[in-house]
């Protein structure tokens, strides 16, 4: 789902870009620890933020990235034309990922699963794109806050069948990964970071 102008201009400003270098980034990198590998995958790229992150901070090698709206996907490619060899932008759905099984040693999600309203086949999705053993980083927004009165006055997300802190973490679980570390923001903010489980390594 396509965000409305108010949560477009909360996203593209400053204020924004610091909190998520300075906090979120700090937070996936506590749970998560550094990168299982080099090849990186951004969903919900947004201006393309999370995509220096990954390459300054991370030390990904190459970051692969796509959002639902082709104008934020125009804005990242300016911000990155100086790396296009390090970095390809795209629109895309993260619910039909156009990549191939095993593609990825990492998927970032800054914020964008609240907004899918199948949000389950997005994890399907997340799964076959990650190598098994890598990492999947994710940081999300809750029911509670979707929910609050003031949210749905303020921005446009599907309403249906949010999740809580257990639900995400029980659906990436079902989703075939193995949870590795999940930290809460009160009822309204969390950040998960889930392995893709190798079955090829499990004992019969
Ligand atoms: C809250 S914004 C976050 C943007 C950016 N990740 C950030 O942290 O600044 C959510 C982003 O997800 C994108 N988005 C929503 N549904 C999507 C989908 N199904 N597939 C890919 N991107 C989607 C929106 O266009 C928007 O750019």
């Amino acid at each position: 789902m396509l965000l409305n102008r108010f949560e477009r201009a909360l996203m593209n400003n400053p204020v924004r870009a610091a909190v998520q270098r300075g906090f979120e980034a700090h937070r996936m990198e506590q749970l998560g620890g550094a990168l299982p590998g080099p090849r990186v995958l951004e969903m919900g790229c947004g201006r393309g933020v999370g995509i220096d992150i990954l390459l300054d901070r991370f030390g990904a090698q190459s970051v692969d990235a796509f959002d639902l709206d082709p104008e934020m996907v125009l804005m990242a490619r300016r911000r990155q034309a100086g790396r296009s060899r390090r970095v390809r932008v795209w629109t895309g759905d993260a619910t039909a990922i156009d990549a191939a099984d095993d593609s990825y040693d990492a998927v970032f999600d800054f914020g964008i699963i609240h907004h899918i309203p199948d949000w389950r086949s997005a994890l399907r999705e997340v799964h076959r794109v990650l190598r098994p053993g890598g990492r999947f980083y994710a940081e999300e927004v809750l029911v509670a806050f979707i929910e609050h009165p003031v949210a749905r006055r303020l921005f446009d997300h599907p309403t249906s069948e949010r999740f809580d802190r257990q639900q995400f973490a029980a659906a990436v679980e079902v989703a075939g990964f193995s949870l590795v570390g999940s930290r809460a923001m009160g009822a309204w903010f969390a950040w998960f970071v889930a392995e893709k489980r190798d079955v090829s390594s499990e004992e019969v």
